[in-house]
């Protein structure tokens, strides 16, 4: 043990030497550094750790996020029911609560190959953009499939086709670090049978997306605005490529384009909506602010079918409940890093700054002063995203466009909290559909702006790939 300890800190020591760029070197911690989401950081690292709210929520709002976690938790059901208040599951649905794809309210994972069905995994659906739909494009991002919509739902109320089933099989991508190391990576391919409604468009483009986790998600919509932006410029005196990207989509609320923020291509401006879509879209569940459920012209048993309306025609989720949904999705809270002092840790990061990860990556920002909740304003936050768009290359590219995401273009995902995913969702399936098995493999997958970056971690030898995993593991 004491042998590995002066091994790791003559790493660090040599790494503070041999300054071969302009990244910073740590030798200790940045004061402050384990608390990822500044005052809101929760000291949790079991498989309740995504589940808390922001430490510090006064006791009186907590039983707002309590009634916001049982709607987020508790399965809705097919009306006519006698539970008015949580009625309406349909016509079409991929599952009936949240939490089934927010597994702990963390992430999601691709179908096992005996599965009925997806669950925490949906498949977006569309076909190339035509300029005599540029109205629907413009507020909807993609011009969805003309029968099936723009998500394929697979479960469905009695008496309605389900639209299909999905499959994802996988073929196997080699990979060598320098060492010599092999990596055997999956590449997935998505089979989509059942179809309950004849062929799809010959054209039609398939994005399989796993729920992300649910921490530290008021904290990232409280990023000033402008703070992203600074970003969204290639890299000052950059060797790379790396130029991150805003993408701007439709506001249904303010019938605006605004900046996107949420999902894995950032096509969803803030948590409301991005909610009300969940509803909708996950659940066939109405709102206020989309009162129509998600069945296509020619799908007619779905037009048809009873739904979950108040008396007085409120829709199936009112806006008490879409309120107190919004107030949990706000706050729960991201876990404080473990071990940020460790000498592999601080390896670990020396090499993400050195290899350029951070150019994407962004360690930290500073929430605005008029957040949308008190507990959540002025937080210095480390979320180690820049919330832009990125080329990933060919590797990872679903050819399908939304607003203005091309094909190859994801948004950065943040890291905080990803080294609890084993504790909390019991698997490491990593990135936009869960391909890779394990934290390597997600950083292997990196091409297209991220090339030289992963280029980088190639010539790692084993106790730098052990370090930049220790690092990972500790946010
Ligand atoms: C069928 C699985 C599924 C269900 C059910 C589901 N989600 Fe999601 N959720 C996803 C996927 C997949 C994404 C990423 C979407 C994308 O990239 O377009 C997502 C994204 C989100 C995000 C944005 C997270 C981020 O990091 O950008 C929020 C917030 C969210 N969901 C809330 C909800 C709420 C609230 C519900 C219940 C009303 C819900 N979800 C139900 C699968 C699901
Ligand atoms: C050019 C921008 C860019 C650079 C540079 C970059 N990343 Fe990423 N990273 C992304 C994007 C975009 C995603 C999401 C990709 C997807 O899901 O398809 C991602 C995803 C990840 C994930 C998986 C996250 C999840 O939630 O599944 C990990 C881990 C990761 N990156 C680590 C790294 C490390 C380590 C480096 C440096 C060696 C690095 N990244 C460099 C943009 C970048």
């Amino acid at each position: 043990m004491l042998s590995l300890l002066i091994r790791w800190s003559a790493l660090v020591f040599a790494l503070s030497l041999s300054a071969c760029n302009d990244a910073p070197r740590f030798t200790q911690a940045e004061p402050g550094e384990a608390r990822a989401g500044g005052a809101t950081t929760v000291n949790k690292a079991d498989r309740n750790a995504f589940s808390l709210p922001s430490a510090n929520l006064p006791p009186t709002r907590r039983l707002d996020f309590s009634v916001g976690n049982s709607f987020f938790r508790s399965p809705w059901v097919i009306a006519p029911s006698t539970t008015t208040a949580r009625d309406g599951l349909g016509p079409l649905f991929n599952t009936n609560a949240c939490q089934n794809c927010h597994i702990k309210d963390g992430r999601g994972h691709p179908p096992t190959p005996d599965a009925l069905n997806a669950v925490s995994m949906l498949v977006r659906l569309s076909i190339p953009d035509d300029p005599a739909f540029a109205r629907l494009i413009e507020q909807v991002g993609v011009l969805p499939e003309p029968v099936y919509g723009g998500q394929l739902q697979d479960m469905a109320v009695p008496g309605v086709p389900p639209e299909g089933r999905v499959r994802v099989d996988y073929e196997t991508v080699p990979v060598r670090f320098k060492d010599g190391t092999l990596v055997e990576l999956r590449k997935p391919t998505l089979q989509i049978t059942d179809l309950g409604y004849g062929p799809m468009h010959p054209d039609t483009r398939f994005s399989a997306r796993v729920a992300p986790a649910m921490i530290g998600l008021g904290l990232l919509e409280a990023i000033p605005e402008e703070a992203i932006l600074a970003n969204a410029k290639p890299a000052k005196g950059a060797q790379n490529a790396v130029a991150g990207r805003p993408n701007w989509v439709w506001d249904d609320a303010q019938q605006k384009t605004v900046l996107g923020r949420f999902g894995w291509k950032a096509g969803q401006p803030n948590l409301n909506q991005q909610n009300v879509h969940a509803f909708s879209g996950d659940m066939g569940l109405t709102t206020s602010l989309r009162p129509f459920d998600d069945c296509t012209d020619t799908q007619t048993a779905c037009r048809q079918a009873p739904n979950g309306n108040g008396p007085d025609g409120e829709p199936e989720v009112s806006d008490n409940i879409l309120r107190l949904v919004l107030f949990y999705t706000r706050n729960l809270a991201v876990p404080a890093r473990r071990d940020v002092d460790s000498p592999p840790v601080l390896a670990g990061k020396n090499l993400f700054f050195q290899t350029g990860c951070q150019a994407c990556h962004t360690p930290s920002f500073t929430t605005a002063a008029n957040a949308a909740e008190p507990e959540l304003a002025n937080q210095l936050i480390r979320p180690y995203s820049d919330l832009l768009l990125h080329d990933m290359g060919e590797g990872l590219a679903d050819h399908r466009t939304e607003f203005k995401a091309s094909g190859r273009d994801w948004r950065t995902a943040p890291l905080w909290g990803i080294g609890l995913t084993e504790t909390v969702s019991g698997h490491t399936q990593f990135l936009h559909d869960g391909r890779a098995r394990n934290l390597m493999e997600a950083v292997l997958w990196h091409g297209g702006e991220a090339e030289e970056a992963k280029q980088q971690v190639l010539n790692f030898d084993a106790q730098q790939r052990a370090a930049l995993l220790a690092f990972l593991n500790s946010l």
